[in-house]
């Protein structure tokens, strides 16, 4: 690993960018490629086998643009696949995972909820870690549609009102005070959440975490790039005014197939 070489970040789309903007606001520095797989997105109703497949080939496109450590900023790939692909490739990994550990230990009601996809929900990794919080309630809601209209660029719409409404209405019924964000798409959602949900309820992503992780592994490698000012790469398979939208016109969006 050399520490010139990009970050890599991959997600199922655009939703990512979010532990992206993370990870540039703590090492602005830093070299960066996202790629969005938006065409394949969403990932969370997928097979555990099918997810593999798809980080196998994201991380590929990255290993071949000299990515010296892989985001996998996808919590459904993350929950699903990052064991196969630390053992597959040499290069570090980081994942995300949803925050329910600080919200167990925070929460006074001891309840807390939590949005995330089908699959991030049903993995393995994520129940044993829910495992770990039994003194807590944990009221779990697969974000049906949310990934699919963020994909394609209808975030304020009355649709999403709706579909948020009927998702984190019960969860405000039962009394929590933390809902965690458990898909990496989820944190563009936070102004319609805060329109709904009363202020004593505390939303959480996994963002900051995740780039302070990558921060830490890179520096325990020596692998920190001292350049002044990083450039940012984004390639997408879908439709780049979506991706160039959400990053608010201000980088250079590459329409690859792949
Ligand atoms: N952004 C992803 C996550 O963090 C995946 C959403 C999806 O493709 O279903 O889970």
């Amino acid at each position: 690993m050399s520490n010139k070489d990009p970050i890599g970040l991959f997600d199922s789309g655009i939703g990512g960018t979010s532990i992206w903007s993370a990870i540039h606001h703590l090492m602005p520095s830093e070299d960066t490629i996202y790629l969005a797989d938006s065409k394949n997105a969403p990932y969370g109703i997928k097979s555990k086998d099918e997810i593999i497949g798809l980080s196998i080939k994201n991380t590929e496109f990255l290993l071949e643009r000299n990515a010296k450590i892989v985001v996998v900023a996808c919590n459904t790939a993350t929950t699903n696949a990052i064991k196969e692909l630390r053992a597959k490739y040499d290069v570090p990994f980081i994942g995300i995972e949803p925050a329910i550990k600080p919200a167990a230990l925070h929460s006074k009601t001891q309840k807390i909820g939590i949005l995330a996809t089908k699959g991030t929900l049903s993995s393995e990794l994520f129940n044993k870690a829910v495992e770990i919080y039994h003194d807590t309630e944990i009221i779990e809601q697969i974000g049906h549609g949310l990934v699919e209209l963020i994909e394609a660029g209808h975030l304020d719409s009355v649709e999403m009102d709706q579909l948020l409404r009927s998702y984190v209405e019960p969860m405000v019924e039962a009394n929590i005070d933390y809902l965690v964000l458990g898909c990496s798409h989820y944190p563009y959602l936070i102004p319609q959440l805060k329109k709904i949900l009363p202020e004593n309820i505390q939303i959480i992503d996994s963002g900051e975490a995740v780039a302070r992780q990558t921060y830490n592994v890179l520096k325990a490698n020596s692998a920190l790039n001292q350049q002044e000012k990083g450039k940012a790469v984004f390639y997408t398979n879908g439709n780049p005014k979506v991706l160039d939208g959400i990053l608010k016109h201000q980088y250079a969006v590459e329409y690859k197939e792949f």
